[in-house]
């Protein structure tokens, strides 16, 4: 008999709700939240009323996408945390009673795994190509900044990760800075391919190992920008382009330059993206170019599944009932997960 997963994603501001079966996905929708438009920023207490507001419609569409039964569903994998807590409670208590009422098991899922196994969800008509373990995975989003070791759908170890801020972080805040809006990381996207990489840069953290730092880069943005508009009023109007594009390409460095070292030290050659910020184009392209140079196998998720979406959290979901883990319905969600 088949296994149809339920996966249910509610860390952030983004409702959604996939069906899964034996693996390839029949339905993924997603309902985004312009509320926290107006506010530069996620509001928390926002998210887990609209999260409230919109869960039950998002579930019932993915499964009259997929042209599922309620009563079909084999279990209900849900993200337990990392994210916001009050919108974690709304999918993770929708998910207990959910599984209570149909009496089918729930299984918890680690948000960061779902990113880290995006690359495994299987769509029919679309050819399976799915990195072999072990693998690195360069998971960068809005909260982190890491490159992980990912051994088995259920074996990870992070490697290094950032010390401060998350790349997605140092997008948001250089968009802040240059007066882009929220979220900047797509806005700097847009504008960096329309500008020369090469006339402005920006000083590059030093940190040892495989460890990531964030925080220095931003401040040197704003001085940047803060002395040159000192010598001319209409700075920013003049060299947005450039200096985003000046700003991405530094920040593709910075990740790239300790994947390459993650990768001649563990030998693997198998390398993935996951996040947020791997929909960023300079970086899927310096991926692929890095990739032929020296002879990786490089995995580049789809764009609709970098961002948080519940393909992935059914497929890790999926991979954990296979392995016969069951979560117990007096689950809390969790803010903060301090390890895989
Ligand atoms: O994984 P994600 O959707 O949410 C969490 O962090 O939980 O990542 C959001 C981050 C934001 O910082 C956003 O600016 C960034 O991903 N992002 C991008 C792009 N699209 C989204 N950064 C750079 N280039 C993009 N195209």
């Amino acid at each position: 008999m088949a296994d149809i997963v339920l996966g249910i994603e509610s860390s952030c501001d983004d409702t959604s709700a996939a069906v899964i079966r034996d693996g390839y996905l029949l339905s993924n929708v997603i309902a985004s939240q312009d509320v926290h438009r107006a506010y530069g920023g996620v509001v928390p207490e926002l998210a887990s009323r609209a999260h409230e507001l919109n869960i039950v419609p998002v579930v019932s569409e993915a499964l009259s996408r997929a042209g599922v039964k309620a009563g079909d569903l084999t279990a209900i994998a849900f993200t337990r945390g990392p994210g916001l807590l009050g919108s974690l409670l709304v999918g993770t208590s929708f998910a207990k009673a959910m599984g209570l009422a149909l009496d089918i098991p729930i299984v918890e899922v680690n948000h960061l795994q779902g990113h880290l196994l995006a690359s495994f969800i299987r769509q029919e008509g679309v050819p399976v190509r799915e990195p072999s373990f072990p693998y690195l995975c360069l998971l960068v989003s809005g909260g982190n900044s890491q490159i992980v070791r990912v051994d088995s759908p259920l074996e990870f170890t992070i490697l290094g990760q950032t010390i401060d801020d998350a790349v997605g972080e140092a997008f948001d805040k250089c968009a802040k800075i240059l007066g882009l809006g929220y979220p900047g990381g797509p806005v700097i996207d847009r504008l960096a391919k329309q500008g020369d990489p090469e006339r402005f840069s920006f000083a590059k953290p030093r940190v040892p190992g495989l460890d990531y730092s964030f925080s220095g880069i931003k401040t040197s943005l704003l001085y940047f920008v803060r002395d040159r508009l000192e010598e001319d009023p209409d700075f920013l109007e003049k060299n947005r382009e450039d200096i985003c594009a000046g700003f991405q390409k530094a920040l593709t460095d910075i990740l790239l330059t300790k994947l390459i070292r993650a990768a001649r030290e563990t030998g693997i050659r198998e390398v993935a993206i996951g996040g947020g910020v791997s929909a960023n184009s300079g970086l899927r392209e310096r991926m692929l170019a890095e990739g032929q140079k020296r002879r990786w196998n490089v995995y580049l998720p789809e764009l609709k599944f970098t961002t948080d979406n519940a393909a992935m959290i059914a497929i890790a979901g999926y991979h954990h009932f296979l392995a016969g883990e069951r979560t117990s319905l007096d689950v809390a969600p969790v803010s903060r997960m301090a390890d895989f």
